[in-house]
């Protein structure tokens, strides 16, 4: 579906063949494309400003029957993000005009400060991932919401003989992102814990990878008494999914912990009515590291990873966890709940707690959609990142920029840490202070990692959007896939 080619457009019949344009600096050393831009900046509304955009029709030598010209504005402004998202905008205007093809002019390697294979790969990721559509329940659809059949990048000769294996690798990991994408839309009665286990390990099972499942009564067993807690209200049965991904060669493991809860209504401590129903993306976090271990495998990366997802539902009912209950942790510790809302700590607690003792990871990231208080200090856009290692923070804070999935690094004050004392438990799992619930919700973490290297990241921000914008839709925006990925990419290079 997406292509990398010459053509020639002079003689191939195109019906849409595109350009972007820069506002400052002609970034093509082309005597067919240059000309044309040249030609379309004599009119005088088109500058090539972001967004600006003109179209020829039946343009004389030319065999495409139109030619959109987009703006892309100033030259040095222009960044891997504003190429993801020129190409996600243009797919997405040519599904609403019902087009099923597009070509894409690819502007020469080194007119602009991008390197070139990101060049490449940005334009690429952005009109993949805006040919997304989510709309599995509807009977009948509507025609303007057709993806495009094919996507076509027009490079040079040379370009595509260095360059023939990306589509392959962007359409893998785009794929990873759609689904988590997907799993995040789908509804929570469609999604109950046990489907939404069962999902997983068909894909599991498709790909090879190693999927465990503990459930019901054996959670119990083991003393996964966290799950166990949230679990309590509802009629499904939770689980956790454990997948492993070990590649023979692999020295060094990675771990992601996702938060799993398929439904949050936040139990007795009921949430108000406010946005409940967006509680249905609980589970972002699940999906994010489910998609990134089976995208890792598909892209074959030389890291073993392990992904253990929790997953629940959480319901108020008459077997409910109360606010002042007393739970066992799996690594022992005794938790005072006090608020049954503050839920994703308590499972996440347990997943990690078991992936230190079993996996012993040289690098722990969990992913959650945790907390409103990383919400309305970061926004939708931006996940917030905890972690006492520098490094690693840098590490995960440049790959998100790579990708465009922001991460902002908040502290972990240990004179915050006698927020979570309990009078009667080893730890409580809310602080009595209304104000920086990301960070004691962090904190609460940090109490189950022991040595090992971790990093949390709060995503209940950036897991979901409200807007149909640049490559994103309306739902779920799979934040964490594509920044694992090249996070874990980055990790093998340095090891190797
Ligand atoms: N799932 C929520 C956090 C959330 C809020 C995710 C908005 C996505 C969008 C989480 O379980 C929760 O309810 N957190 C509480 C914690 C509080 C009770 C300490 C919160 O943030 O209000
Ligand atoms: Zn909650
Ligand atoms: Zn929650």
């Amino acid at each position: 579906m997406i292509e990398l080619k010459y053509i020639d457009v002079k003689k191939e019949k195109l019906k849409v063949l595109i350009i972007p344009v820069c506002e400052d600096k002609d970034i093509f050393e082309d005597d067919i494309i240059s000309p044309l831009i040249a030609k379309a900046k004599e009119i005088k509304e088109f500058k090539g400003k972001k967004d600006e955009e003109l179209i020829f029709y039946g343009y004389p030598g030319i065999n495409a029957e139109r030619i959109i010209f987009k703006g892309i504005g100033e030259n040095d402004k222009i960044s891997t993000e504003v190429l993801r998202s020129f190409a996600g905008g243009v797919v997405k205007k040519n599904i609403k005009n019902k087009f099923s093809e597009v070509y894409i002019e690819v502007p020469t390697q080194n007119l602009t400060k991008i390197q070139k294979d990101e060049l490449l790969e940005s334009l690429m990721e952005g009109a993949y991932l805006g040919n997304y559509i989510f709309d599995g329940y509807k009977q009948k659809k509507d025609n303007d919401k057709i993806p495009l059949k094919k996507i076509c990048f027009i490079a040079n000769i040379d370009t595509i003989a260095q360059y023939a294996y990306l589509p392959d690798k962007i359409k893998t990991i785009c794929d990873g992102t759609f689904l988590a994408r997907n799993w995040v839309n789908i509804p929570s009665n469609l999604k109950k814990p046990e489907q939404f286990t069962q999902s997983i390990i068909d894909i599991a099972e498709k790909e090879n990878i190693k999927a465990t499942v503990f459930s019901g009564k054996i959670l119990e067993q083991k003393g996964f008494g966290g799950i166990v807690a949230v679990a309590s209200g509802s009629v499904c049965e939770p689980s956790m999914v454990i997948l492993e991904y070990m590649p023979e060669k692999a020295k060094k493991t990675i771990a992601l912990i996702g938060k799993g809860v398929t439904f949050d209504s936040g139990g007795i401590s009921l949430k108000s009515q406010s946005g409940l129903e967006d509680m249905k993306i609980d589970m972002a976090g699940a999906a994010a590291s489910a998609a990134a271990i089976f995208t890792a495998s598909k892209l074959k990366l030389n890291a073993n990873v392990i992904s253990i997802i929790p997953i629940v539902e959480n319901m108020p009912s008459g077997t409910a966890t109360r606010p002042g209950d007393v739970i066992k942790s799996y690594d022992g510790k005794t938790v005072e709940i006090l608020n049954t809302d503050a839920e994703g700590r308590l499972i996440l607690m347990d997943a990690m707690s078991y992936a230190v003792q079993i996996y012993k990871p040289d690098i722990l990231i969990d992913i959650a959609t945790l907390t409103g208080s990383c919400m309305a200090a970061l926004g939708t856009k931006i996940a917030g990142l905890f972690s006492l290692d520098d490094e690693l923070a840098s590490k995960i804070i440049k790959a998100g920029e790579r990708t465009n999935e922001l991460c902002w690094r908040l502290p972990l004050p240990d004179f915050y840490k006698d927020q979570l004392k309990s009078e009667i438990a080893d730890i409580k799992n809310v602080s009595d202070d209304k104000y920086g619930g990301a960070i004691t919700a962090a904190l609460f973490l940090l109490e189950f990692v022991g040595d090992t290297k971790w990093a949390h990241l709060d995503i209940a921000g950036p897991a979901s959007t409200k807007k149909d914008e640049s490559y994103y839709s309306f739902g779920g925006t799979g934040f964490g896939v594509r920044l694992f990925i090249k996070f874990i990419e980055d990790f093998i290079s340095e090891i190797s």
